[in-house]
């Protein structure tokens, strides 16, 4: 059993780095880990034009250190009614990588989302013709719908007929947590890949109850079932290109989570690549971990595999309690656990 792991360097497909002071202080973390990122554009107001974009992406790198060689690929937020002739033009100009579908109200910065994919169809098809990757966060946001169903009943109401209409469009299901994303996905064409986040590998919904509400294990989609998890997990494992790493690492203050109405969202990205280590060690699979990080990703988006390497070693690393952040505190995912690997 090797007690090294050098691997190409990985890039994160799914992060949300904020603005202001939050941008700055988290920024680092996802650069010190990642050559690249899908960053998610869920700001107030949200990313919707090119302009907002590249203005988006110079605070990022203004965030980081000079001599910073991270790469930000930038998104754009789906609307009603998004100016489609911006988004193609902003595609083809390289400023955005990709485009994201939040239903209207799905989660954190979501209401100006899509109200129904019928009033974006112009908009997809534009999309499928120049090959613009469209990110989904796959959830219904109907209040009838039990929250822990809300994602299968998408696949059937929404994704399914999504992918009918668009056999070719390329879709990228973010952040999947059921079974029935793993069979879909599995069962769909190379047209359709999801991203996979370390903490849907690791925890269920009786994390967020475990002696008591534990807001920090609060995410959208929310964790599901045992049966959910161990399914993710095996296809994160799996060697599948269809599956790839995507953190969704999602900071909030303490205070906004420890709240009476805390935000969703886990923040991941200080020992992210630590975290994916350790479940792929747990399930044997550590030839498939650079296939997972640094080969599935850029092979969908269709962009080239990292130059470098990284290299994880097997010593024990604290995760801690609590980090202090300019005037707040976020508390990391698996706070005050040991992890068995550490990256160099
Ligand atoms: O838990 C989540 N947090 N899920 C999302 O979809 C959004 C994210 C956020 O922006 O905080
Ligand atoms: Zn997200």
């Amino acid at each position: 059993m090797s007690d090294i792991l050098t691997i190409r360097r990985p890039d994160d497909w799914h992060v949300h780095l904020r603005d202001g002071p939050m941008l700055d202080a988290v920024a680092v973390y996802t650069a010190r880990q990642f050559a690249r990122a899908i960053i998610m554009p869920n700001l107030i107001p949200p990313v919707t034009t090119s302009a907002a974009a590249s203005a988006y992406r110079d605070r990022i790198m203004a965030a980081l250190p000079e001599d910073s060689d991270f790469t930000p690929l930038m998104t754009a937020y789906l609307t009603d009614t998004i100016d489609a002739d911006d988004l193609a033009s902003g595609h083809d100009e390289g400023i955005f990588t990709a485009a994201k579908l939040y239903p209207a109200g799905a989660t954190t910065n979501s209401d100006s989302g899509v109200t129904d994919v019928a009033n974006i169809h112009g908009v997809l098809a534009r999309m499928e013709a120049i090959g613009m990757p469209l990110l989904i966060h796959g959830e219904v946001t109907d209040n009838e719908v039990d929250i822990f169903d809300r994602e299968a009943v998408f696949i059937e109401q929404i994704l399914e007929p999504l992918t009918r209409d668009f056999p070719a469009l390329k879709i990228v299901f973010e952040h999947i947590t059921t079974a029935d994303a793993v069979e879909f996905v599995k069962a769909a064409g190379a047209n359709i890949a999801a991203t996979i986040t370390p903490h849907h590998c690791v925890i269920n919904r009786n994390a967020i109850f475990e002696g008591g509400v534990r807001p920090h294990a609060y995410c959208l989609p929310v964790a599901k079932r045992e049966q959910h998890r161990l399914a993710v997990r095996a296809a994160a494992v799996s060697g599948s290109p269809k599956f790839f790493l995507g953190t969704d690492t999602a900071p909030h203050a303490r205070g906004d989570k420890e709240s009476s109405c805390g935000c969703a969202g886990i923040f991941n990205a200080p020992y992210a690549l630590e975290s994916y280590a350790a479940i792929f060690d747990a399930e044997g699979a550590l030839d498939n971990f650079e296939g997972f990080a640094s080969e599935h990703g850029p092979r969908f988006y269709g962009l080239p595999l990292n130059e470098g390497s990284i290299t994880l070693r097997r010593a024990a690393l604290e995760i801690p309690d609590i980090m202090p952040i300019e005037g707040t505190e976020l508390v990391p995912f698996q706070a005050g656990e040991t992890l068995g690997w550490t990256l160099d």
